[in-house]
């Protein structure tokens, strides 16, 4: 049998360090390598390599004769040509492979909450200016709690027919479709959402959902449907108090609301 040269020696070590990493040990045995270890592994086979074949003068020929014959010995031009041809196609494919990353989703996070319009609605219908507008339920709370635990009792009810699938049970943005959304539903349990807006801004986000943002609510597509097709004008103030009502979080105000 042919003995095989020592720069196919090298080549098969080399490849074969990187498959056993990334297949054996990344695949089978599954420890995910980070790819900075996986190239520090491969410098430290290359430097190996490199001490191997400069001790011997006549080790480091050796090495070199392949590459030496391949490029002028008139017995390996089909070697040549086979290379010449791989060479353009794998920088190619590499070109390529970097331009079409450029297709994933930009750096820059989409505005979750785009400014709303000036004026709210339903469906055609003008309510009244986004800021001035209040839950017009809302005042029940002080001024008879029997009406007002009628509407977060609705306003449940709504909520169990309709949004718990992505919003969640505990209205923590985890119901079971939400792994599969991009963006993902909105947590209400955040504290950083309820108490930042006013109860007209979460009207607008219910009534016109996903399809109501504006462009900075882009490029990805929101998966809340447009609730104004499905649910009347009280049907969502009504969830919009039991949002507030179950986590405990309150609607921002402007000291308008009495
Ligand atoms: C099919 C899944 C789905 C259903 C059902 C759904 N939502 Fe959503 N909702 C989302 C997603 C996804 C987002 C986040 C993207 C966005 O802001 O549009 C969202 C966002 C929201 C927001 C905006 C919150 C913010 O921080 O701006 C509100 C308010 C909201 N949903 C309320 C509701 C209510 C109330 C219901 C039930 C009547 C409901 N959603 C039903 C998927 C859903």
């Amino acid at each position: 049998m042919k003995r095989l040269s020592l720069f196919t020696t090298c080549l098969i070590i080399l490849v074969g360090s990187w498959v056993f990493l990334e297949f054996v040990v990344g695949g089978l045995i599954s420890v995910p390598i980070p790819g900075s270890v996986v190239a520090m592994y491969m410098g430290l086979v290359i430097i190996a390599i490199l001490v191997h074949i400069s001790v011997e003068d006549s080790l480091f020929q050796e090495f070199l004769r392949p590459i030496h014959e391949t490029l002028v010995d008139d017995r390996r031009r089909l070697r040549r040509r086979v290379i010449a041809v791989l060479i353009p196609i794998f920088l190619l494919g590499y070109t390529y492979s970097i331009i079409a990353q450029r297709a994933n989703p930009p750096g820059s996070p989409r505005d979750a909450h785009p400014s709303p319009p000036l004026e709210l609605t339903y469906k055609d219908e003008v309510i009244g200016a986004m800021q001035d507008v209040v839950n017009p339920f809302r005042h029940y709370e002080k001024d008879d709690p029997e009406a007002f635990k009628a509407h977060v009792e609705n306003g449940r009810r709504v909520y169990h027919q309709n949004c718990f699938p992505c919003h969640g049970d505990h209205l923590d943005g985890q119901g079971h479709f939400a792994s599969y959304l991009q963006p993902l539903p909105a947590n209400f349990q955040d504290p950083g959402i309820i108490p930042n807006f006013q109860e007209s801004f979460f009207f607008w986000r219910i009534a016109k959902g996903g399809p109501g943002l504006p462009a900075a609510g882009t490029p990805w597509d929101s998966a809340m449907p447009v609730w104004e097709d499905h649910l009347t004008k009280e049907e969502i103030w009504d969830v919009i108090l039991f949002l507030s009502d179950y986590t405990g979080y309150q609607f921002r105000t402007f000291g308008e609301a009495h």
